[in-house]
């Protein structure tokens, strides 16, 4: 007998691809039952055990759960359409970036409980970040929800959407960051003087290895620092350049990140205002 995380009876994902489909990908690793699942997705594309239809007539029963994964921009294009069949009390996880509850609200009035999730794509092997919220869902449903992310990494509920957005362009888009990080290291590893591949997998290692340590023994990064760096020494020449600049780099990277996020959102709103008109 599942002991663990269950999904509900239908669960459809509208919209499967790098994200939609390390969801599921995670939830896969963690044993969860994805018989009740069914994909919709325009191109049809396999997804290893579980059912996918091209489109939603195809997909059968009215489903109880919805993990509306596609992008922000064919929010449009979707919901007339899945509008009919979100029904009862019906949940629906959004993980669009920007799209808040109000703006789903608007476009899908049928639904029990609308909840926002903003995961990043190591959730793909159980290693990820999720932030979650909800302005109406109840404790046993937010529990539910809760586990099946939990499922996937670490995860937290938010009282407040804005810091979702927050952990959003942190978390979310994080792992792009943090990849262009250790390509920048393996390419000044490469120019002087490694193989590519070398120095891909010095990167790589580097990376993984102090994140890991950190992470398992709850030692502070300015700790960590400390115990790299010797006065006078090699690294301290490095940190002296790299200081300089790192902090403001990130903060507005992260800058832009939020501030689209915002444009996101108020073409949400903006174009949920015009809905009524245009389904009419
Ligand atoms: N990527 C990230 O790291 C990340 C992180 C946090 C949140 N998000 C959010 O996740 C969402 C999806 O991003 P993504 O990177 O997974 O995008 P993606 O790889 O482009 O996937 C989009 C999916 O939407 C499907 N789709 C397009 N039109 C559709 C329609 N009319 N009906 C049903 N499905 C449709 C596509 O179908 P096909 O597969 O058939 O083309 C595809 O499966 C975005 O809203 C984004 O804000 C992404």
């Amino acid at each position: 007998m599942t002991t663990g995380p269950q999904l509900p009876s239908p669960t459809w994902f509208v919209g499967c691809g790098n994200m939609g489909g390390a969801i599921i990908d995670g939830w896969r690793l963690a044993g969860i039952d994805l018989s009740n699942v069914t994909v919709i997705r325009p191109s049809g594309k396999a997804v290893e055990g579980v059912r996918t239809v091209t489109s939603l007539p195809e997909a059968g029963v009215p489903p109880k759960l919805i993990v509306l994964a596609v992008k922000p921009q064919k929010l449009d294009e979707v919901a007339p359409e899945l509008k009919p069949w979100i029904t009862g009390r019906a949940t629906i996880v959004s993980i669009l970036a920007g799209a808040e509850v109000a703006s789903l609200k608007r476009r899908f009035p049928g639904a029990g409980s609308i909840i926002r999730a903003m995961p990043n794509l190591p959730i793909a092997i159980r290693r990820g970040v999720t932030a979650l919220y909800s302005d109406g869902a109840d404790e046993v449903l937010k529990r539910q929800v809760g586990d099946l992310f939990v499922a996937l990494g670490w995860a937290m509920w938010t009282a407040d959407e804005g810091k979702l957005a927050t952990i959003g362009s942190v978390a979310g888009a994080g792992p792009a960051y943090v990849a262009r990080f250790i390509d920048a290291l393996a390419k000044a590893g490469e120019a002087r003087g490694l193989s590519r591949e070398t120095a891909a997998t010095v990167a790589l290692e580097t990376v993984l290895g102090t994140s890991w340590m950190a992470a398992t023994t709850g030692e502070a990064m300015d700790s960590v620092v400390r115990r790299v760096a010797s006065p006078n020494g090699t690294t301290e020449a490095g940190l002296a350049v790299l200081d300089q600049a790192l902090d403001d780099l990130i903060g507005v990277t992260i800058e832009a990140a939020a501030r689209r996020g915002g444009e996101l959102a108020e073409e949400a709103k903006a174009s949920s205002l015009a809905e009524p008109a245009r389904l009419s």
